[in-house]
């Protein structure tokens, strides 16, 4: 095996969580000393942008077709839309003494370590240059101003992880939520960007180094040490419906060889007690160093209604996590069942108009009240060859039978898993309590053993499902939650598995929300004046 598959393979041994031990996270957490949820640049120019004053005409199931939403213009109004739909703060919550924003991306923890940025050819819109984009306060901050370009006018995105941020509290597990939360927020761009017209286009022939060089993040004198960011992808974002001239890397980096750079990373905690040496190991064995230009297109097909189409920004800006469910609901309708787990195939419509490669991740679904569905464990298949592989690597008592709906899905075993999904889930009753929870089973060792950096974009794939099932829940009128905490091998005893040639990334759980009436809500966006 290469010297970076064993690295990733240690480390993603490493960081599993056991019923009889944790993976290596702080004793204690000094909650005054958690790390700034939002980063700033002092010494940057700002720029405002405009905030939604009305929720979006395009309703959620419109997202379905994207091709058929009228683009809007490429405007400061219709940036400052797409970056507050996907980045952008949806509430702030409150439990004296404490205070803190939501966002319309999740994050484990609430820590979020994803740094959004954005690189603009495009003088019509904004003074070309690269801008840090600080959800807090809905502005830009210019980190840099190229020298006269002779560059098409084009707008993109990037994104990287601040990987202290979230090992601050989860220690050497992090690494896995940050790439968890990379994929979340490019779904949750994908969405925004159509809600507009627009598509994401993800350049995912960038090297890691041409990334950090776009974005300033090889810059190292200008972070605080230790809070540095690792560059994750880059996107271009298209506006019209025209053909595009094809994404030229080398053009970017000589544009970026002339520029001019301003500010500096303010500090976002004052201790670093803790060390993870492992994440940086790990951050290097994953670096992607490729750059062949892979553009895979899935073809289009129709998906079911939602039973609760909403307004696409309305029900982008509430979508929450569920913190508990009622375990005494209604069974949730199978129409939305399906309609959920139809969104997750492969198709035209976002996030994957934003996502380059064949599907290497399915599910398993722990159902415990669907209408019309025994209770039992099912399995969904994303890509039906994987089927008869995994009719024998999984338990051999597994019935594997074929259920009557719209997609290939399979009932693997028939009887109630609430305490299975539970423990399974480190003994989280958000597993147990809700209609369905589910793991997401990814197709591992090849893929690292490939190209190491594929690591991480099986966790990104992960990412990008889990925010389809944020933003399917409410338009299903439940809602859902992301869980990054299970016990690794105890899942992969539990299907039978034997080997790394399947692992379980991400687990996630749907069903009614119960809400906890102590803690109040208030506006988005209260606190800024313009507002
Ligand atoms: C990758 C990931 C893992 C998560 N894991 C858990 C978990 O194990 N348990 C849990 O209660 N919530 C989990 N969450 C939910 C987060 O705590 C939640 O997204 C965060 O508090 C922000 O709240 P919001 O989703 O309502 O914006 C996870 C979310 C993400 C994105």
């Amino acid at each position: 095996m290469k010297t970076n598959t064993n690295a990733i393979s240690h480390y993603h041994n490493r960081t599993k969580h056991q019923s009889n031990a944790y993976a290596k996270a702080p004793e204690f957490l000094d909650w005054d000393e958690q790390p700034n949820p939002f980063r700033r640049f002092s010494g940057c120019e700002t720029v405002e942008l405009p905030l939604l004053k009305t929720e979006l005409a395009c309703l959620f199931s419109e997202l379905d077709c994207p091709t058929h939403i009228n683009a809007k213009p490429l405007t400061l109004e219709n940036l400052g839309a797409m970056l507050e739909l996907s980045f952008g703060l949806s509430a702030w919550k409150a439990f004296a003494p404490d205070r803190w924003a939501l966002r319309c991306n999740p994050s484990s923890g609430n820590l979020h370590p994803t740094e959004v940025y954005l690189l603009c050819t495009d003088s019509n819109l904004l003074p070309s240059g690269v801008y840090h984009y600080v959800s807090h306060d809905h502005h830009l901050e210019r980190r840099c101003e190229f020298a006269a370009a002779d560059a098409p006018s084009e707008l993109y995105v990037g994104l990287s992880s601040i990987h202290w941020r979230e090992a601050w509290k989860y220690g050497e597990r992090a690494f896995r939520y940050c790439q968890h939360d990379i994929g979340h927020a490019l779904a949750a761009l994908s969405y925004a960007a159509a809600c507009l017209g627009w598509t994401v286009e993800l350049c995912s022939e960038a090297t890691d180094a041409q990334i950090a060089q776009w974005l300033g993040l090889n810059r190292a004198d200008e972070f605080v040490k230790d809070e540095h960011e690792t560059a994750d992808l880059f996107c271009r974002i298209r506006t019209n419906q025209k053909t595009p001239v094809d994404f030229e890397a080398n053009r970017l980096s000589e544009i970026l060889q002339n520029a001019v750079w301003f500010g500096k990373a303010e500090r976002l905690n004052g201790r670093h007690f803790y060390r993870w040496a492992i994440i940086d190991e790990v951050s290097q064995q994953a670096e992607k160093f490729t750059n062949s230009v892979e553009r895979l297109q899935f073809p289009h097909f129709e998906l079911p209604k939602p039973s609760h189409d909403l307004s696409a920004s309305r029900l982008i800006r509430g979508r929450r996590s569920a913190q508990h469910f009622n375990g005494k609901s209604e069974p949730l309708p199978l129409a939305d069942f399906y309609r959920i787990l139809s969104a997750l195939l492969p198709n035209a419509k976002p996030p994957f108009t934003a996502w380059n490669w064949s599907p290497q991740v399915h599910l398993f679904l722990f159902v415990h009240r669907v209408d019309g569905l025994e209770s039992g464990l099912y399995f969904l298949p994303r890509d039906c060859e994987v089927v008869p592989e995994l009719k024998t690597a999984l338990s051999a008592e597994f019935i594997w039978q074929k259920m009557d709906a719209p997609f290939e899905f399979y009932q693997l075993a028939q009887e109630d898993f609430k305490q299975v999904a539970r423990t399974l889930s480190c003994f989280q009753p958000i597993a147990s309590d809700s209609t369905f929870s589910l793991g997401m089973l990814a197709n591992f060792s090849a893929n690292i053993e490939s190209e190491a950096w594929r690591y991480r974009r099986l966790f990104w794939e992960c990412g990008l499902l889990g925010q389809i099932l944020y933003l399917e829940a409410e338009a299903a009128g439940v809602r859902g939650t992301g869980i990054g905490c299970f016990f690794d091998d105890e899942v992969h005893r539990m299907l039978g598995l034997k080997n790394e040639r399947w692992q379980s990334l991400y687990h996630f759980t749907v069903g009614e929300p119960l809400d906890d009436k102590r803690i109040q809500t208030f506006t988005a966006y209260e606190h800024l004046v313009r507002f």
